[in-house]
């Protein structure tokens, strides 16, 4: 549609400049905000400048929430960008090649669209609301197959230096580790959505997030016919920050577990 062109060259835009400050540390001018590991390059600057100026121009009037510059309300009530100019910051600090571009569209508190781009790998994930979750041109998603918790390999996100939440979080992984095949700590909370979307992890929990982590592949999982929910079960995952994204016969398995550790 004109609006999924809209957000994919907004994001194939952005991300040529991401592409060639990769691996340039010199150039990076690293800092933290506040103390904490939560670090800003002038990439992710420049990458969301580009966003905005983009998604902006096609769609005058949107409200624009994004992770450095926070809320910019526009003319249109209705509608609102959820942006993360660059998912996996520390990553790409690291010269580690697993970072993405996430763009949401929400339309009455509902996310309608949603793109996020891997550029090293060149991988865009894609989805409308009502018409499937895709990579790249035509490759249609689905959430695995895999039912049984003995067979699944879970992403999850470890709480770093600034984050709250270590000790429940190695509870968790204390009883949920023992009874599934893997878990992976990868590093870029949206990328780990997609690939629950792709099925490639059969599951993904988290706490700590925000929305611009957590508004596209909301949709990318549900359009791949996949249940995210927040750690409670309930619906609310954008106002909480916490997620757990699986298949439907996987979510309640997990869901359990991860109570029970409680
Ligand atoms: C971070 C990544 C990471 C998650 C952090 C996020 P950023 O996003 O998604 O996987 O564990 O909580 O803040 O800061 O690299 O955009
Ligand atoms: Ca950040
Ligand atoms: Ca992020
Ligand atoms: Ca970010």
């Amino acid at each position: 549609s004109a609006l999924l062109n809209v957000m994919i060259d907004a994001a194939r835009k952005a991300a040529k400049g991401l592409v060639r400050d990769f691996g340039e540390l010199s150039e990076l001018q690293v800092s933290r905000k506040g103390s904490a590991s939560d670090f800003v390059t002038a990439a992710d600057l420049k990458a969301e400048q580009t966003l905005f100026e983009l998604l902006n121009k096609a769609r005058p009037g949107y409200s624009f929430l994004a992770e450095e510059r926070g809320l910019i309300e526009g003319t249109d009530k209705t509608h609102r960008w959820i942006v993360d100019p660059l998912d996996g910051t520390t990553n790409f600090i690291h010269a580690i090649p697993h970072f993405a571009i996430n763009i949401a569209l929400e339309r009455e508190g509902t996310v309608v669209a949603a793109v996020t781009f891997n550029p090293v790998a060149n991988e865009l994930f894609w989805a409308e609301k009502g018409k499937g979750a895709f990579l790249n041109n035509e490759k249609r998603l689905r959430v695995a197959a895999r039912t049984r918790l003995d067979d699944a390999v879970l992403a999850t996100g470890i709480p770093f230096l600034g984050k709250p939440g270590h000790a429940p979080f190695l509870k968790e992984l204390h009883q949920i580790s023992q009874r599934v095949a893997g878990v992976r700590r990868f590093g870029a909370a949206a990328l780990d959505m997609a690939w629950v979307a792709a099925g490639r992890f059969d599951g993904f929990w988290e706490r700590g997030l925000n929305p611009w982590d957590l508004a596209a592949g909301m949709l990318l999982v549900t359009e791949a016919g996949g249940k995210v929910t927040n750690l409670e079960g309930e619906d609310d995952v954008l106002g909480t920050g916490t997620v757990l994204a699986a298949n439907l016969e996987m979510h309640p398995l997990v869901l359990e577990k991860l109570k029970a550790a409680g």
